[in-house]
């Protein structure tokens, strides 16, 4: 059945991030325009290689270029491009290496069905020899244009069905003889006008605008032509017309769609006046900070409180383990938690990365809850862990940005980090919010166990300072600037740090890497003589965090002897703070602060250092050389 619009229309803000990015339109409009501008902000999940299908006077016309959606826009002049029914891919490569051929919309060998996708196709090559069988011919080396074909191959073969149905039959039983997972939006010669998009795994999402419907791998391409969103969910089939559209499964079942209304601007997604995301989403901080704690905290003030974990006080208080994973920046996250939960709630805290926590089959103490932490709630191997856990018997818990995400809709309760679209690569305000996170939950434990109120009272009054505290690091943004103006082409750089800061440093060294592609190695300070002091030379400077408090002696002494062998140092202090004479080239200061909001103040100035460095050496910070911003592959 086809449902007409509108329908009800449920309030919240969704945000989906996946490899790859696809935008298709179906409107009055011309479509290339607006597809080109959608397939700009997505460009952040992959940009290997964009392309572009539309159709017009009875077939497709199609423009693909490697590199960059800009370098795409600038061929689109010699295409003429002017039909209203369109889609347009960016790309991250993983079948194929990066060529005009492999990049997308691919079409079938008889020029009936185009494709863009979004995944990978498991079985792609037995299906490729089947087809080569059948006749088929293929131009790419891409799993994408085998399903192309495979759906012509069963378009072909529904010769006797009529128009809307023939397409869409085609496409599910092409997608019940795939193996991986997909977001695909498919069009099809016969049936000008029209979009079909189906998902497992990768993400979709389709918006009902005026007189027009878009489809893409997330909302940030279409919110600024609509805020009335579907999301698709695993194993659906959208079929989208300018009038009306239809959901069915992969067993042709009819779904009734809800569509969601989607409460950001496209502002929040926009650069506004900042150089790149990665630097407004460092100054956005503060705000974000806010977001994450808002309502999150008990009536006495001396304790933290979550709506969404569906845990009982009672079965948290029987909890004698925690397990948390994750991957790359959301693992460190991690393990600063661990070091709060065992400090404060002397709860015994295990972390893993995800990747090799799937495959390691660790023995787990049967009252271990599980956590895992991630941004984009969709990368894979966070994904498998909980799976892993899951099928262990676990509970598991997710604390996540992306509302709707996979992890978030698998998970068994979970807490959203509320920080709002993070688009540049590099996570910032994502990680500090989960270090909030990470606190607000070690003090929810702590004060079911031995954590007085008063303690709890100061905790909570900490936690609500952190953002004023950001903001103060923020404030010596033009001096961080200049220290990484004058380090920025050093060969290798070291972060140092101790206790819950040896978990920034892994952090910074990270940031740093992925940014400005300089070599960076995240150590524990003391451990630091055991092997990374043989780097140490006049070119490779060491950013140590020296924050006052009880091992502060310590730290200094291993400063001394970076200084002994001239390695430069770039000492990150408290307030009040004093070093030897001349052992520190560069000081930052940092507030003093409370145990549990020093690591979030902490982390400010190694990304403001990153961020400055990586601008200083040129580098494309928000798109950095082989990544991507949701890791969706093995
Ligand atoms: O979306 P997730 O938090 O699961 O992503 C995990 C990592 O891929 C991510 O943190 C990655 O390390 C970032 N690029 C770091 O800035």
């Amino acid at each position: 059945m086809v449902r007409k619009l509108p329908i009800a229309i449920k309030s919240s803000w969704k945000f989906t991030y996946f490899m790859c990015g696809i935008v298709g339109y179906i409107g009055k409009q011309k479509a290339a325009p607006l597809i080109l501008e959608g397939l700009k902000r997505l460009e952040y999940r992959g940009y290997d290689s964009a392309g572009i299908a539309v159709f017009q006077d009875g077939s497709f016309d199609i423009a693909k270029k490697v590199g960059r959606v800009s370098a795409l826009e600038k061929e689109v002049p010699r295409y003429r491009l002017v039909g209203t029914c369109g889609m347009g891919h960016t790309r991250w490569a993983t079948h194929g290496s990066i060529t005009d051929a492999n990049a997308h919309p691919h079409l079938s060998y008889d020029g009936k069905v185009a494709l863009t996708h979004n995944g990978v196709i498991e079985n792609y090559a037995s299906i490729k020899k089947f087809l080569i069988t059948k006749g088929h011919t293929f131009r790419s080396e891409t799993d994408t244009e085998v399903l192309c074909n495979l759906i012509a191959y069963h378009y072909a073969k529904q010769a006797g069905l009529a128009g809307e149905n023939r397409f869409v039959t085609a496409v599910r039983k092409s997608l019940h003889h795939t193996q991986g997972t997909y977001g695909i939006v498919a069009m099809n010669v016969d049936a000008p006008g029209e979009l079909v998009t189906a998902r497992k795994g990768s993400p979709l999402v389709f918006g009902i605008g005026e007189g027009e419907s878009l489809v893409a791998s997330d909302v940030s391409a279409i919110v600024s032509r609509t805020q009335n969103v579907v999301y698709l969910k695993n194993g659906e089939i959208a079929h989208l017309t300018l009038k009306n559209f239809s959901i069915t499964t992969l067993d042709a079942d009819e779904v009734s769609p809800v569509i969601d209304r989607v409460c950001w601007s496209i502002v929040s997604a926009e650069l506004g006046a900042y150089h790149h995301f990665m630097e407004k989403e460092i100054f956005e901080q503060p705000a974000a900070l806010k977001n994450t704690m808002r309502g999150r905290f008990s009536e006495d003030g001396s304790t933290a409180l979550f709506g969404g974990l569906n845990v009982t006080a009672n079965e948290f208080s029987g909890i004698e383990r925690l397990m948390f994973c994750a991957c790359g920046t959301a693992l460190h996250a991690c393990l600063v938690t661990e070091h709060l939960i065992e400090s404060f709630a002397r709860i015994p805290v295990e972390c893993d990365y995800a990747s090799e926590f799937r495959y390691r089959n660790a023995p787990l103490a049967r009252n271990t809850l599980f956590f895992v932490m991630s941004q984009s709630g969709e990368t894979i191997d966070t994904l498998a862990a909980m799976r892993e856990a899951k099928r262990k018997g676990y509970r598991v818990l997710a604390i996540n940005n992306v509302v709707g995400s996979s992890i978030a809709r698998e998970a068994d309760g979970g807490i959203y980090q509320h920080v709002g679209p993070e688009i540049g690569v590099a996570s910032t305000k994502a990680f500090t919010s989960q270090l909030l996170l990470g606190a607000m939950l070690a003090l929810y434990l702590a004060r079911m166990r031995d954590m007085s109120f008063g303690s709890g009272v100061r905790y909570v009054e900490a936690l609500k300072g952190a953002p004023d505290l950001v903001r103060k690091v923020l404030e010596q943004a033009p001096h961080i600037k200049k220290i990484a103006q004058r380090f920025a082409h050093s060969t290798d750089m070291l972060f140092l740090g101790r206790m819950s800061l040896f978990h920034i440093a892994l952090e910074g060294a990270l940031k740093l890497k992925e940014t400005s592609y300089l070599h960076a190695e995240g150590y524990p300070a003391a451990e630091m003589k055991h092997g990374p002091i043989a780097l140490i030379s006049e070119t490779c400077p060491s950013v140590f965090f020296a924050p006052a408090g009880e091992i502060f002696n310590k730290i200094v002494s291993s400063m001394q002897e970076i200084k002994a062998r001239r390695g430069p140092i770039i000492a990150i202090l408290s307030e009040g703070g004093e070093l030897p004479p001349g052992l520190a080239d560069e000081v930052i200061i940092i507030p003093e602060c409370h145990e549990a909001v020093l690591p979030i103040v902490a982390s400010v100035p190694v990304q403001l250092l990153s961020y400055y460095i990586a601008a200083e050496r040129g580098c494309d910070i928000d798109k950095p050389r082989n990544l991507a911003k949701s890791v969706t592959v093995e």
